[in-house]
């Protein structure tokens, strides 16, 4: 067709694919609309979205935005809280360097085995309850509630507390722009329990992630804001997209029963199959905004200094300018993704989500190896918006 594709609404929510493939053909780096009266770039192509992510002079606070873009409001309403939004992703070079240097840092090995033990645990007792379910459904049941236990191992959170703060969880992750005050709402409860979380830490040091985060806060490296900007951020960048990893594994598998079946008889398999639903079904569609420092282009377009600019990782996944047979399902490809961003701020996470979709899909290809769709692929419902890219919902039968 001739004109450009829209970016929502039914036809793109059931299958955003086929935008992203007329963009990278016809308008690579495309002028999108967006709520408010803002626009941004949407760079849709491998290699330009590469070197925006990695570009130094790309810059990620959002005060290098440009007048429209910061009238437009698109922030979420915490975006005005010191005590949430001091945080690695909203910053640029030196603060960056720092902040990211003690959160990396606090992910040491050990730390990441016993999370890895953990996910085990909580992995088992949700499959046995998925065992035991008449209608079981694998976002709900198992994508959705191994990652908020996960964070609430890395922040420390009590047991007591764990249902509110998976609840919680819930609002700001189904959330769309409609629903402000919900969210808002939401916010004031995290930025008063995080506050809590961290003042018991400073009366009382404790061995985990945050314990880290508060010792050098005492140490002087970090501000009290940057440590309760730093725990929100591992909330929000680490839950949803995970669950969108695991529902999209699942999916990418189960919609091709072969595919299933060969991870069962071969599960050196399992690693690459991660990787490979990466790259075909990118959690972020869409990830954060960039500005540039000072006008450049990109891929052929011109840009101006504070212009917001998308990189499109669920399309830069799909490019046949990049990979061979980009839309075939062929683990240990070994072409690298840029699901996990690229350059400075590539992922402090990508391990802990890796290793948590091969704990959920593992369990699940030992226990039911006989797992099917229980619906038609084309009932299954995605979350309608132009930044994530996961499923609602994924109803199967577990062969037993
Ligand atoms: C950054 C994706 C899981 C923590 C990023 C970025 C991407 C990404 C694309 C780069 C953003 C940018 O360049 O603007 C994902 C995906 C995940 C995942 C697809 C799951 C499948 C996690 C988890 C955590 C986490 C589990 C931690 C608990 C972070 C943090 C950053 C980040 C802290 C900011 C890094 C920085 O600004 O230097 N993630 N992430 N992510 N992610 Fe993840």
């Amino acid at each position: 067709s001739v004109s450009p594709p829209q970016l929502h609404g039914p036809e793109f929510e059931a299958d955003p694919h086929p935008a992203y493939r007329w963009l990278r053909e016809h308008s690579p780096v495309h002028r999108v609309d967006l709520p408010g009266g803002a626009w941004a770039w949407l760079v849709t192509r491998h290699a330009d979205a590469r070197r925006v992510l990695a570009d130094p002079d790309m810059l990620k606070d959002p005060a290098a935005g440009d007048a429209a873009w910061r009238a437009a409001g698109l922030g979420l309403p915490y975006d005005h809280r010191p005590s949430l939004v001091r945080s690695m992703v909203n910053v640029d070079a030196p603060d960056h360097t720092r902040l990211r240097r003690v959160a990396g840092g606090a992910f040491t090995p050990r730390r990441v085995r016993a999370l890895k033990e953990s996910a085990e645990r909580v992995t088992a007792d949700l499959v046995d309850r998925i065992a035991a379910s008449d209608r079981p459904d694998l976002v709900r049941d198992l994508a959705y509630p191994l990652p908020i236990a996960i964070i609430c191992d890395i922040l420390g959170v009590p047991g007591a507390d764990r249902p509110e703060f998976h609840r919680r969880a819930a609002v700001i992750d189904s959330s769309s722009y409609e629903e402000m005050e919900a969210i808002a709402a939401t916010t004031d409860w995290f930025d008063r329990y995080l506050g809590e979380l961290v003042e018991a830490r400073l009366a009382e040091p404790s061995d985990d992630l945050l314990g880290d985060l508060v010792e050098a806060h005492r140490s002087g490296e970090l501000s009290r804001d940057e440590v309760t900007s730093t725990a929100f951020l591992l909330l929000v960048a680490g839950h949803e997209t995970t669950v969108a990893l695991i529902g999209n594994m699942l999916f990418t598998l189960l919609r091709r029963p072969e595919r299933w079946e060969r991870l069962c008889a071969d599960r050196a398999l399992l690693g690459p199959a991660v990787e490979e639903t990466l790259r075909l079904e990118s959690p972020l569609q869409n990830a954060t905004w960039r500005f540039p420092r000072k006008p450049t282009t990109v891929g052929g377009v011109a840009l101006e200094a504070g212009e917001p600019v998308l990189v499109s990782l669920l399309s830069a996944g799909r490019d046949p300018g990049r990979y061979d047979d980009a839309d075939g399902f062929r683990p240990g490809r070994g072409d690298a993704h840029l699901a996990f961003g690229h350059g400075a701020h590539f992922c402090v996470g990508a391990q802990l989500a890796r290793m948590e979709a091969r704990v959920a899909v593992g369990a699940l290809l030992d226990r039911f190896p006989g797992l099917r769709l229980a619906v038609d692929e084309s009932e299954l419902r995605w979350w309608p918006s132009m930044i994530m890219h996961g499923l609602f919902a994924l109803p199967v039968r577990t062969g037993r």
